[in-house]
């Protein structure tokens, strides 16, 4: 009996402590939550600098990471045969913002409305919101005075 009862006390120990390791589980969840994302950090062009603006040159042109904007866009960004111009200033997919630019850059466009090619999201490797930031910084460069 007495040895039943310590096993019953040792079982709900360790149910205690597998309940109590779940809390923490939760908690570095809502840890993991607090990084940054396109809907928390600023989109105030006053953020965009010559840092970002260079990493975002090397992306859209292919130098580093698996994707080449200016495949499509031309390496000025401006080529509009298969692919929007990206310097002036007409938005076919958002009002032009660094924000909204970043929104199709991320998305991709899927239902083009002047050319026949779709654009892939972020042009077809995914990149993480400090390279899509920059090279969206990049791309509102062309067509805004910093
Ligand atoms: C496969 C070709 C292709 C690649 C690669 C590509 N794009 Fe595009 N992009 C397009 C097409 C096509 C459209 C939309 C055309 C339409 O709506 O008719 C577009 C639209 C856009 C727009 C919206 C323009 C507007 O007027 O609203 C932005 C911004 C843009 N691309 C940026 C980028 C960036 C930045 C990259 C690289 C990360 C990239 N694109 C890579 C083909 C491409």
């Amino acid at each position: 009996m007495r040895r039943t009862l310590i096993s019953l006390t040792l079982l709900l120990g360790a149910m205690a402590c597998g309940a109590k390791g779940d809390d923490d589980n939760g908690a570095s969840k809502r840890d993991d939550d607090k990084a940054p994302t396109a809907e928390t950090v600023s989109w105030d062009p006053k953020e965009i600098t010559p840092q970002m603006l260079a990493l975002g040159d090397s992306l859209f042109h292919g130098l580093i990471g698996a994707t080449s904007c200016q495949s499509c866009h031309g390496p000025k960004g401006d080529q509009g045969t298969v692919a929007p111009n990206l310097t002036d200033a007409e938005w076919l997919h958002s009002d032009g913002s660094w924000e909204g630019i970043h929104k199709t850059v991320s998305s991709g466009v899927m239902a083009p409305k002047q050319f026949t090619s779709i654009m892939p999201p972020f042009g077809g490797a995914p990149l993480k919101l400090e390279q899509s930031r920059a090279v969206t910084a990049y791309v509102y460069s062309l067509s805004h005075k910093l």
